[in-house]
């Protein structure tokens, strides 16, 4: 979404006296050393090359010879159909309003009548995903994902809802979705299921952590805790969970009268939202009349598949942010560790270290995701970084909070004080093999000031950073780089062939050394959004996959032997029937079309090979 790119950080962290002579010299150092930090183009092959060095790490299997891509590269024309890589193909799943159960309602290339039909399908605005196998198979599992977000012109057909009937139907669009999937003859679809299940923004929730029976989650209203909203990327664990983060969910929210505070501010609150209207008509979402709702959002949530009964649980040990996603990683000593973007301009990137070994904390009944420390970055200009404690013992913080449930429901405040580094938006993370950290930040053409860390001022075209915590993830320093810019690869490269692209958002690091990145937002020269992948041993880059026109590439799972991967297109068409149907093709003669569907690809190589090969 284009709503974060502007700034809402009042502060002036910028820790770098002479950032652009840092910027310098750290990229001529890096290019004799750990990486390039630029993308060079070779001709008519549309090979790209990003920083070399990203999986040194001691574990990781050879590279093969030739490296890790062996595929013929996807072209990407633009237009309303997707394509692929020649060596690749891919189906469709679980469009925006197919229904969740076999038989159930399908809106058809319609909109959802009712909420009640609306809670029987999958929501819109796919993102973050991830696939559960059951008894580790590789044709059968539970696909969790997340509806982000759907305009009211797409889901109800009109600008602004006129009754609370049409508010539920675009709730229950919204939230997530538990599908069970199986391979049947080679074709995934969806299978009935005990487990399947929607979560929306009108689902019971609980919280745990520090902010867990604070006044600062007390409703006015009296409401019970309920719902989560633009969820955005996500995250796993290791015990079989699945982690959704809450994004803008500033933008669901509007006000009758006064709503003014500093903090809203910080979190960019309206009086109009971003036009939803369900203020308007359910006074829950009205911060004029039940102040504190505002503050039951911006989590991550956890939520466990494998049991339908159990509630969406909030950790608010995470800080509330505009959370994009959660890389997890288990450091030393078993803690679990997760590194987090705080996607808006000028904002943060965050790290949790749990309190103890995840496996000894679920031992004893403690979720590891519920007790630990919550840091911020601060990236030096010299390529070593610092992660600051948000922690009611900093003086700094206490001066400023009453107590650590204030710290970490005002997470972006509290990082203004310690000094953080704004970034240029930071989207998700992902954890290498060897330990190296990858976070995409998608642009800032805001940016008036370079730091060594966001060279470019403005930078429309957004880079990709890594770094690498000492302690294996659970130290307090880390070392950087840049991996590389999105702009060089405008600069390198002249013909409508070439692999261009911007607005690095979606990522994954595969366990061979590959990096998968997504784009959204306009590519150049006409293109659609895409998938990439990266060799990060030889630095190569090729184009897998390209999406639809006005849509976004995002989401990224595999089965556990990463022959199937599934990814999503979002708001194909912009929702608009007179330039996309998609999945059915556009015919330009109807402008009153099928409407144009959010949904799933199912990638898989002809030859059966690994995804990325
Ligand atoms: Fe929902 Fe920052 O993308
Ligand atoms: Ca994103
Ligand atoms: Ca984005």
């Amino acid at each position: 979404m284009p709503v974060d790119d502007f700034s809402s950080n009042p502060t002036d962290n910028r820790p770098f006296a002479d950032v652009l002579h840092a910027r310098m010299s750290r990229r001529s150092m890096m290019a004799g050393s750990l990486a390039t930090a630029a993308v060079a183009f070779f001709g008519q092959s549309g090979i790209a090359h990003a920083a070399k060095g990203g999986q040194k790490g001691p574990n990781l299997p050879k590279p093969k010879q030739g490296g890790l891509l062996g595929f013929t590269p996807a072209a990407n024309p633009g237009g309303p159909v997707p394509t692929i890589s020649p060596d690749y193909r891919y189906d469709v799943l679980i469009p925006w309003g197919s229904p969740l159960q076999p038989g159930g309602p399908d809106i058809d290339g319609g909109r959802p009548g009712s909420e009640g039909e609306a809670l029987q399908q999958i929501g819109i605005g796919h993102d973050g995903m991830w696939f559960l196998p059951i008894n580790g198979s590789n044709e059968h599992g539970l696909l969790c994902i997340n509806h982000e977000f759907g305009t009211n012109g797409h889901v109800l057909g009109k600008g602004f809802p006129t009754s609370i009937d049409d508010v539920r139907i675009s709730q229950a669009v919204h939230g997530n979705s538990v599908v069970e999937i199986r391979r049947v003859n080679g074709a995934w679809q969806t299978v009935p299921s005990g487990y399947s299940r929607r979560i929306t923004p009108n689902t019971p929730v609980v919280f745990d952590g520090p902010v867990a029976g604070h006044p600062l989650l007390d409703s006015v209203l009296g409401n019970a805790p309920m719902g989560t909203v633009n969820n955005c990327a996500n995250g796993s664990t290791p015990w079989g969970t699945y982690l959704t983060c809450e994004e803008n969910f500033n933008g669901y929210f509007g006000a009758s009268g006064d709503y003014a505070t500093e903090a809203r501010d910080r979190y960019g609150f309206s009086s109009g939202g971003f036009g939803y209207g369900w203020h308007v008509y359910d006074e829950r979402w009205d911060l004029t009349k039940n102040p504190n709702e505002e503050h039951r959002f911006g989590w991550i949530v956890e939520i466990d598949p494998m049991n339908p009964d159990a509630a969406p649980l909030k950790h608010t040990a995470l800080g509330r942010v505009k959370h994009e996603g959660f890389a997890f990683a288990t450091g030393r000593g078993g803690r679990a560790v997760g590194y987090m973007g705080d996607d808006q301009a000028d904002d943060y990137i965050y790290k949790f270290v749990s309190s103890g070994n995840w496996k000894s904390m679920r031992a004893r009944g403690i979720n590891p995701l519920s007790d630990g420390k919550l840091y911020v970055a601060r990236f030096n200009d010299d390529g070593t970084g610092d992660w600051l404690e948000l922690t009611i013992g900093d003086p700094v913080l206490a001066a400023r909070f009453d107590d650590q449930a204030e710290v970490l429901t005002f997470a972006r405040i509290a990082a203004d004080l310690l000094g953080a580094t704004p970034m240029d938006r930071p989207e998700w993370t992902s954890v290498a093999p060897n330990g190296d950290v990858f976070c995409t930040l998608t642009n800032n053409s805001g940016r008036a000031t370079p730091n060594a860390a966001n060279p470019q001022a403005p930078n429309p075209d957004g880079h990709i950073i890594k770094w690498r915590d000492a302690q294996n993830h659970v130290g307090t320093t880390f070392e950087w780089d840049i991996f590389l810019l999105a702009s060089d690869s405008r600069s390198s490269s002249g013909s409508a062939d070439d692999y261009v692209f911007t607005d690095p958002d979606g990522l994954w690091c595969d366990p061979d050394g590959r990096v998968f990145i997504q784009t959204d937002g306009g590519q150049p020269g006409g293109r659609n959004n895409q998938m990439l992948v990266a060799d990060s041993y030889t630095g190569e880059i090729r184009r897998i996959f390209a999406g639809v026109d006005s849509d976004e590439i995002t989401g990224i799972a595999v089965t556990p032997d990463r022959r199937t991967m599934f990814v999503n297109t979002q708001h194909p068409g912009d929702g608009d029937p007179a330039a996309s149907n998609f999945p059915v093709e556009l015919d330009p003669a109807d402008p009153n079309g099928p409407i144009p569907r959010d949904c799933t690809f199912v990638i898989t190589r002809r030859d059966g090979g690994i995804i990325g090969s």
